[in-house]
């Protein structure tokens, strides 16, 4: 059954049970500014679930176009998409659990109305309860599992299984499809667990469905693990989730909404792939198309991860750019553009094959356009043709001195890639990429170790350049000062102005950062900064600054935090156009003096910010 075709059964399964079909939200959300993208079919609809009445009734459905940027790192292996469809389906104080469980069971299962899954590969998981917050063990979910089961003549008790470490441990006893979770697991909201949710924020106990696709797809790191359902084992996917969404969070406890609400979601291409029985999400029929464009089922194949990027990154960009935004350096720009980038280096340099763009751009928008009457291929070619062109600019001029470098030697040395690192600003994993595609390693120590020692020039050269009379350790404090400037201001540009400070501590050794954000940074953005703050420092940037009563700095676009309370004159430091701050000092006289700079790690150190801790090489 073709994917197109379980979206239309799904939609007309709901409008048989009553449920108004709604059309999708735009994936940019509309009034919403907690979240860039709409990731969930809920996330439009939470003064819904909040009780106020939606104008289609308190039965509804559709299939929301969804986005979540959280998974880019993981794009790469055989189920994770950032873009992707969700099938939903919402009660608002209408029916609850026994008419969710059975409807979507029957969807599951029926050959007629829904997508026939053998009831025999179907592990289902309810929620365990929580002491701390006074939440029941779902059992209500469990005896309505029992009879779905029952009635596809499978008769099953229940597996307690309270965590994934548990479950390791525990594993899944023959016979046995139902399993308790408890709220790492199975317990919903926009913001995890009862515990992590914030005041204000509504979430409820879910029922999850998953799909075995058979011992042999264990991932071989899980072979020596006892198998059960919600793990990464491979062997089990989640297809379905039905959120009894009945609390809200306030002040640390529970309450329930005005209505007992169902959330039901489910990835559609997740249905399509068990009703297709196809283990990797990229080899449904909607991308089949494009896998020929791509040069066929070898190809892909033998380019596995480079492939599922390119066909991940391309249809998310292509629904995005149809939702109105355009690639730059802040907010949902920047992720297009981190898609972008990344889809355009792995077609020009892993595929050798950036001309095949606008007939990939095609065969995906094709398998859509019955749906999202929206798609708009020659502006979507376009504006991916003119990103192309600038980021292939920059990477051109480091891969043609790398090729200039191999032509002489026939070989790239871990020197050689230094010197583009120092130079170009060139990736080593790009130097190393390219270094593979021609069938030699660099040696990775090698490389460290020359940044090591460049760090201790660099040292040697800050402490002749400063005779000021102070101390060595002293001249390091200074440096890590005007490094945090520069990376404060990077945080900006590469996350998006609402990056405010949070902290800072600097010893000799590192300096410290803290900062608003709400998500883990990736290791592209950690790189992207960097690269920026490395590009000021080569710059050789002049560092003045000016005292000004504070009324008058106050008014200028220097960054200082709102709450302090600072002296009537203050001091403010610029470092030429780029950056400018209160601050006391002091700071170096140019950029030139501080080196390279390295994120040495990034945390989170509480609900919304962000620690980064530097060194200067
Ligand atoms: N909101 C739930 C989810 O995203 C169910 O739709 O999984």
């Amino acid at each position: 059954m073709k994917t197109n075709e379980i979206r239309k059964k799904f939609l007309n399964f709901q409008i048989k049970n009553k449920h108004k079909t709604i059309p999708s939200s735009s994936i940019v959300p509309i009034n919403d500014p907690t979240t860039l993208f709409v990731g969930s079919g809920m996330q439009p609809l939470i003064p819904y679930l909040f009780g106020k009445e939606h104008p289609c009734g308190k039965r509804i459905s559709n299939s929301q176009k969804s986005f979540r940027s959280g998974d880019i790192e993981e794009i790469g292996d055989n189920r994770h998409t950032t873009f992707f469809e969700m099938l939903g389906n919402w009660s608002f104080g209408d029916y609850f659990k026994k008419e969710q469980i059975q409807n979507f069971f029957t969807f599951l299962t029926s050959k007629e109305e829904g997508i026939n899954l053998d009831p025999k590969r179907l592990y289902v998981t309810v929620f365990s309860g929580s002491e701390k917050y006074n939440i029941p063990k779902d059992s209500e979910s469990v005896d309505i599992w029992k009879n779905c089961f029952l009635s596809a003549g499978i008769i099953t008790d229940v597996q307690e299984i309270i965590s994934e470490e548990n479950g390791d441990k525990v594993g899944m006893e023959d016979g046995k499809h139902i399993f308790f979770y408890n709220s790492e697991k199975n317990w919903w909201s926009r913001c995890g667990t009862p515990e992590t949710m914030p005041s204000g924020e509504l979430g409820g106990p879910d029922s999850e469905v998953f799909y075995d696709f058979g011992k042999e797809n264990t991932d071989k790191n899980y072979y020596h693990l006892k198998p059960h359902p919600n793990t990464e084992s491979g062997r089990f996917l989640e297809i379905g989730n039905s959120v009894f969404m009945e609390y809200v969070k306030e002040n640390n406890s529970f309450k329930k909404l005005k209505n007992k609400n169902v959330d039901f979601g489910g990835g559609l291409e997740r249905l399509a792939m068990v009703a297709q029985n196809k283990t990797d999400i990229f080899l449904i029929d909607i991308f089949e198309n494009a896998i020929e464009v791509l040069g066929g089922i070898n190809i892909y194949k033998n380019n596995l991860k480079s492939c599922r990027i390119i066909l991940d990154h391309l249809r998310a960009s292509i629904f995005i750019i149809s939702s109105g935004v355009l690639p730059s350096n802040t907010d949902k720009g920047y992720i297009l553009r981190r898609l972008l980038r990344r889809l355009i280096y792995h077609l020009q340099y892993t595929l050798n094959n950036f001309s095949i763009l606008p007939k990939l751009v095609l065969s995906l928008i094709s398998e859509y356009k019955n749906t999202y009457k929206e798609l708009d291929g020659k502006n979507i070619i376009k504006i991916i043709e003119e990103e192309a062109k600038k980021f292939l600019e920059v990477i051109e001029k480091g891969t043609s001195k790398f090729e200039d470098m191999y032509n002489k030697k026939r070989v790239i040395t871990a020197k050689d890639a230094f010197e583009l690192f120092t130079t170009f600003g060139f990736p080593f994993d790009v130097t190393q990429d390219l270094s593979e595609k021609k069938k030699f390693k660099i040696d990775k120590n090698e490389f460290l170790s020359l940044m090591k020692k460049h760090k201790e020039i660099s040292k040697k050269g800050i402490t002749a350049k400063f005779k000021s009379g102070l101390s060595g350790d002293e001249r390091e404090v200074v440096c890590y000062h005007t490094a945090t400037h520069l990376l404060h201001q990077a945080l900006k540009d590469v996350l998006g102005n609402n990056v405010t400070q949070k902290g800072s501590n600097i010893t000799k050794e590192r300096l410290r950062f803290d900062f608003s954000f709400d998500r883990k940074l990736t290791n592209e953005e950690k790189m992207e900064i960097e690269d920026l703050v490395n590009k000021k420092i080569k710059n050789s940037i002049k560092v003045d600054f000016v005292s000004l009563p504070l009324d008058e700095a106050k008014k200028t676009k220097a960054l200082h935090n709102f709450d302090d309370k600072y002296p009537d004159i203050v001091t403010v430091y610029s470092i030429g156009d780029y950056s400018c701050e209160f601050c006391s000092g002091p700071h170096v006289k140019n950029t030139s003096e501080l080196g390279v700079f390295k994120i040495k790690k990034e945390e989170s150190i509480s609900a919304g910010i962000r620690r980064i801790k530097g060194i200067l090489l």
